[in-house]
């Protein structure tokens, strides 16, 4: 233990522990304490030696999650006695990880904080199905986006710009809007049979994927009853993968790609 504690903010991959970087792993065992997420999975917690404290911040009591502020309390509380604080969050802290809201509040209680990234859901996902999010002239950009906003509400998005033909849309924490994103993308010009997926538990042994198109997504999701973490990646790159013929439901309905493999 040191006489001024520090935090890391560390991510912890999408799932599989050998996604984890070098520099988590080293830090995780040296840590006096470390405060964990729900999304963080057994296979990556049973990294943790034992001797260390661990803290289960994702735990929920009832239907809620531990509140932010709560969180905010027990990294500081740590911190100021003098302990070495891995704060372990899923994939990327700074990607829909609120690692920029915890960095504020550790620099306004004058606590050292430092980020270690992790690979995020989007690239996990992407790498199990060799899919590539960007390909020349199929998808030159790329855009993650999250599905609903803290008061659950779709966010509001440029949809006109999002719809366009070249652009992969990754859709976090999407499940319970997909249906509303869906037809705000069509509505923006967004053809209806652009490939599109989802894919759950990416890059552990549980992870499934289902293929579909832009109109069928919602409702082929629901039918797959998909459990755990979903991830949703639309636009022409997905339909490189799709062509291939592997995924779960390939062959149901055949999304329109415009380049062949
Ligand atoms: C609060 S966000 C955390 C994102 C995380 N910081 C990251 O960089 O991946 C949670 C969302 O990430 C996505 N997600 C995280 N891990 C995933 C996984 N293993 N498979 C599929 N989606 C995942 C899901 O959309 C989930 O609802």
């Amino acid at each position: 233990m040191t006489e001024t504690g520090i935090v890391y903010l560390v991510g912890a991959g999408p799932g599989d522990p050998e996604l984890l970087t070098l520099k988590a792993l080293r830090l995780i065992e040296a840590a006096d304490v470390v405060v964990y997420d729900r999304l963080v999975s057994p296979e990556i917690l049973s990294l943790i030696p034992e001797g260390i404290a661990r803290v289960d911040v994702g735990k929920r009591s009832g239907s809620h999650p531990v509140p932010q502020k709560s969180i905010n309390r027990i990294l500081i509380k740590l911190a100021k006695s003098g302990q070495q604080v891995v704060r372990l969050k899923g994939g990327d802290p700074m990607v829909f990880g609120r690692g920029g809201e915890e960095v504020d509040m550790l620099n306004q209680h004058n606590v050292t904080v430092k980020t270690v990234p992790g690979i995020t859901a989007a690239q996990g996902c992407a790498a199990t199905l060799n899919l590539p999010l960007t390909q020349r002239g199929i998808a030159n950009s790329l855009v993650y986006m999250t599905g609903h906003t803290r008061d659950d509400q779709v966010p509001e998005m440029d949809w006109a710009e999002l719809a366009k033909a070249k652009t992969t849309l990754v859709i976090y924490m999407g499940a319970a809007k997909i249906i509303e994103i869906t037809a705000k993308l069509m509505e923006a010009g967004l053809a209806a049979n652009t490939p599109a997926m989802a894919v759950s538990n990416a890059t552990l042994k549980k992870q499934r994927q289902i293929q579909s198109t832009v109109s069928t997504l919602a409702q082929d999701t629901q039918e797959a009853n998909l459990d755990g973490p979903v991830l949703f990646v639309l636009g022409q790159a997905v339909g490189l993968v799709c062509a291939k013929g592997e995924l779960e439901n390939a062959g149901k309905e055949k999304p329109a790609v415009i380049a062949s493999i």
